[in-house]
């Protein structure tokens, strides 16, 4: 690509950012690619149940890749890109809308209203902060933050010895599940503000959702509660 329209090309998306319906777009965009990742990585570390052999097999074929780099830098603007815009359409809605107070006025006086959509930014964070202990227990384990690690460990081994830390067993089962709670309204959203919105469509994409939300989120908490909880 040319330096002139790679220049245009940022230009113009940068422009979009600073657009609410641009904003919109990115932010559904990404949490479709995310919600793909999401369906890998279970489906990866599924393979835990199969055996040992059967996950560091596919943990050592995952590291052989030379793609592997370039997969995680983009993995890593998908959610660098997602949470900055949580938090500016967030401001941005709180700030548009006097209604705001009033509604959660209401959430509190009907406190057992439980709206995922009113949740989003909440679960959200909580998700950010399980991520950030799950990447310290598992990418940068060689920094030894807070569990033990050395080389000769399979990555079997160490994924086990993660899920049955009390701490990151506790922090996982409840990450996965508000993570599950956080799609449960985040996987339609994203079809609707990338204008995918009909009405014989959107009800099966709501049912998908659902489906969708509870797999991940069970499929994740699971883990830890077999391993910690049940098969210590
Ligand atoms: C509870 C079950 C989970 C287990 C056992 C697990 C396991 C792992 C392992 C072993 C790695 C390191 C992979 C590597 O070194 O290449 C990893 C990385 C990662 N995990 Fe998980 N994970 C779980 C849940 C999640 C969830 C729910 C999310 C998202 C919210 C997530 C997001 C990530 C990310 C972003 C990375 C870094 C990917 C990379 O840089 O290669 N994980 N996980």
């Amino acid at each position: 690509m040319s330096g002139v329209r790679q220049a245009l090309l940022s230009n113009w998306f940068i422009r979009a950012l600073s657009t609410s319906v641009g904003q919109k777009l990115v932010m559904g965009a990404t949490g479709l690619l995310l919600c793909g990742f999401l369906t890998v990585h279970l489906a990866g570390n599924l393979l835990l149940f199969q055996g040992a052999e059967h996950y560091n097999k596919y943990a050592h074929k995952l590291h052989e890749n030379e793609l592997l780099p370039v997969a995680e830098a983009g993995l890593l603007v998908l959610f660098v890109l997602h949470i900055i815009l949580a938090f500016s359409t967030t401001r941005m809605n709180t700030g548009a809308r006097p209604i705001g107070y009033r509604e959660k006025q209401s959430k509190l006086v009907g406190g057992l209203e439980i709206r995922p959509h009113n949740y989003m930014f909440l679960t959200g964070v909580i998700v950010l902060g399980f991520l950030l202990l799950h990447l310290s227990d598992m990418r940068l384990a060689e920094w030894k933050m807070r569990l033990p690690y050395d080389e000769s460990m399979t990555p079997a081994d160490h994924a086990l010895m993660v899920l049955r830390d009390p701490i990151s067993a506790t922090v996982y089962i409840l990450g996965s599940l508000v993570l599950g709670f956080h799609l449960l309204h985040g996987f339609q959203s994203a079809f609707k503000s990338l204008g995918l919105n009909h009405p014989k469509y959107t009800p099966f994409i709501t049912k998908l959702g659902v489906l969708f939300a509870i797999v991940i989120g069970v499929g994740f908490a699971w883990l830890p509660i077999w391993f910690f909880l049940l098969k210590k």
